[in-house]
């Protein structure tokens, strides 16, 4: 969070949407700590300075109404063009924002994406309707125009088409990771990774015409080395006309460059990796340090209730837990003991995310379906442990061993948990051997 700070021209921080929620529909057990996260989210924003923000599909899942309160307590702008209200098609949220930003006028507007969770109190106009009006009113006052778009690259290359007066397009969600701006027609395109796993940095020189070229100073070096190269042979070949000839071209061309500041609009890009190395910005640790807190004051809460819908009985899958197994199998649980499975609740506990509905399900035993379940499971269930990998052990415990368990595990059993966002260097033959029954 510090580097953005490190940017020293003049620059605008924008964000295309879909930052508060997942993208799973919440329920009704996930929806507090949902929202206080969504609360967090939105300070933190304000304190590192964004200016912009679309409306993503996602950013809906708490309700038009609170993101609503949400854009009340921004201090930037949530912007859609294409979001209205049901009853008078008027935008919920603005739908153009003019910001200065080193001597030009920038002006922005955004889209929310159609899929988001229904809703009987707003309605989502097609882009076709929405967004041309929008871009004729920014046109009138500014001189670069960004879009911040939740939509897919299809839609995105139709509207890069069909209104060449947008410059840039901010792409939202949905992506496998960073893009490197593409030219889709005379407009810029770019991306970030999901769930701000870096920061996009493009450093615009704009000339005023959507001319994109490469920067001048790196066509200047490009040039310089390809001089370079033909001096060198030239001292090998020195009566070649062809490479006389190429020299004195190249010549003219390196003293153009030198000599006028080139004239076509160029842009630079870098994406900082938001690592967790990064020195925390001591204002925004403060926010998730205190976002953290309530989720953990909100779940104990709830851990305390009863259930909402406990799932009927017949259906719940029969856990017992790690302890009853050990009365009989006491290498298997000793061999176990020393696995990390087996401290995967302990690891919560010490990062105080134990109550934390986002962690728990992979983190402890057999909660697959009732996420919330998860905040009311017996002691033995607090860990990763043996039914998670031989199936729920109920009757194999009742009837002694008579009721066969699975003896090993598919790969798929260790994928729900080691997904490439929690360990991108899972392998299932060797990870295996180090978490089933390690040997001494
Ligand atoms: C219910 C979720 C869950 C399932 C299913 C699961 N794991 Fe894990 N696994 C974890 C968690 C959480 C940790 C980290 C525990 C900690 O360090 O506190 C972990 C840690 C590990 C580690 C130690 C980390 C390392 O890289 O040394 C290995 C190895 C491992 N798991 C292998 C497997 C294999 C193989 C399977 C499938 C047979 C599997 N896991 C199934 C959640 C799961
Ligand atoms: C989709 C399953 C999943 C979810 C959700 C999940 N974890 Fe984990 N976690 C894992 C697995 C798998 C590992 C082991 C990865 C490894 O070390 O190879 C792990 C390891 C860890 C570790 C120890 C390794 C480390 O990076 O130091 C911590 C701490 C941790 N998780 C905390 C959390 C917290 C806090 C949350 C909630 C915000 C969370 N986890 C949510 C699956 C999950
Ligand atoms: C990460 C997955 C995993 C966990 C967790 C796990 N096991 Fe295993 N278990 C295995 C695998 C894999 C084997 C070996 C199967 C083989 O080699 O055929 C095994 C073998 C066994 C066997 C021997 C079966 C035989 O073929 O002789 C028993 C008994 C057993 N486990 C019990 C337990 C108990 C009790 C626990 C918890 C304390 C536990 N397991 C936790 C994966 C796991
Ligand atoms: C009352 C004693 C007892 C308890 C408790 C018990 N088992 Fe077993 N288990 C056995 C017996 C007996 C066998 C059969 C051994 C054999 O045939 O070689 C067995 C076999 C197994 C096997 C090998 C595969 C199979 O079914 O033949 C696994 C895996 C296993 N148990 C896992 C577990 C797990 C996990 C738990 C806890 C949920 C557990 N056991 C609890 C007695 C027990």
């Amino acid at each position: 969070m510090q580097k953005r700070r490190e940017v020293a021209a003049p620059s605008l921080t924008v964000d295309g949407g879909g930052l508060l929620f997942g993208e799973t529909p919440l329920s009704p057990a996930m929806a507090p700590q949902a929202r206080a996260t969504a609360r967090g989210i939105v300070e933190a924003y304000n304190i590192m300075g964004y200016n912009a923000v679309g409306v993503g599909r996602y950013d809906l899942a708490g309700g038009v109404d609170f993101l609503r309160e949400m854009a009340a307590a921004s201090k930037f702008s949530w912007l859609s063009a294409n979001l209205v209200d049901r009853a008078d098609r008027k935008p919920l949220f603005a739908a153009k924002l003019f910001k200065k930003a080193g001597g030009i006028t920038v002006g922005i507007t955004g889209l929310t994406g159609p899929g988001g969770p229904p809703s009987d109190r707003s309605l989502l106009l097609p882009w076709q309707e929405a967004l041309p009006p929008v871009v004729a009113e920014l046109k009138k006052k500014a001189d670069f125009i960004v879009l911040l778009a939740d939509l897919d690259r299809a839609q995105i290359d139709k509207i890069a088409a069909a209104l060449p007066a947008v410059n840039l397009i901010i792409q939202a969600g949905g992506n496998a990771g960073d893009l490197a701006p593409v030219l889709s027609h005379q407009t810029l395109v770019c991306s970030t990774a999901k769930q701000g796993k870096s920061l996009g940095v493009l450093s615009l020189d704009w000339q005023g015409r959507p001319n994109w070229g490469q920067s001048p100073e790196e066509l200047l070096l490009d040039r310089k080395r390809a001089l370079d190269q033909i001096e060198w042979q030239l001292r090998r070949a020195p009566s070649s006309p062809e490479l006389r000839q190429e020299k004195k071209r190249l010549a003219a061309e390196v003293a153009t460059l030198e000599a006028s500041d080139s004239r076509s609009s160029s842009f630079k890009n870098d994406f900082l990796a938001m690592e967790t190395s990064l020195p925390d910005d001591l204002q925004v640790a403060a926010v998730v340090g205190d976002i953290r807190q309530q989720i953990q004051r909100l779940g104990k809460q709830a851990s305390h209730r009863p259930v909402a819908n406990p799932r009927p009985k017949e259906k719940e899958a029969d856990y017992v837990g790690w302890q009853a197994c050990g009365r009989c199998h006491l290498k298997e649980t000793a061999n176990w003991q020393r696995t990390r499975h087996a401290g995967s609740y302990r690891t919560l506990a010490a990062k105080q995310q134990q109550f934390n509905l986002n962690c728990l399900p992979c983190h402890v035993t057999g909660t697959e379906e009732e996420t919330s379940a998860a905040l009311a499971l017996p002691e033995g269930m607090l860990a990763v442990g043996c039914e998670v990998c031989h199936g729920p052990g109920g009757e194999h415990v009742r009837r002694a061993g008579k009721v066969p368990l699975s003896r090993r595990p598919l790969v798929d059993t260790c994928l729900r948990c080691h997904t490439p966002e929690q360990d991108d260097h899972f392998d299932f033959t060797r990870d295996l051997k180090r978490a089933a029954h390690p040997e001494e």
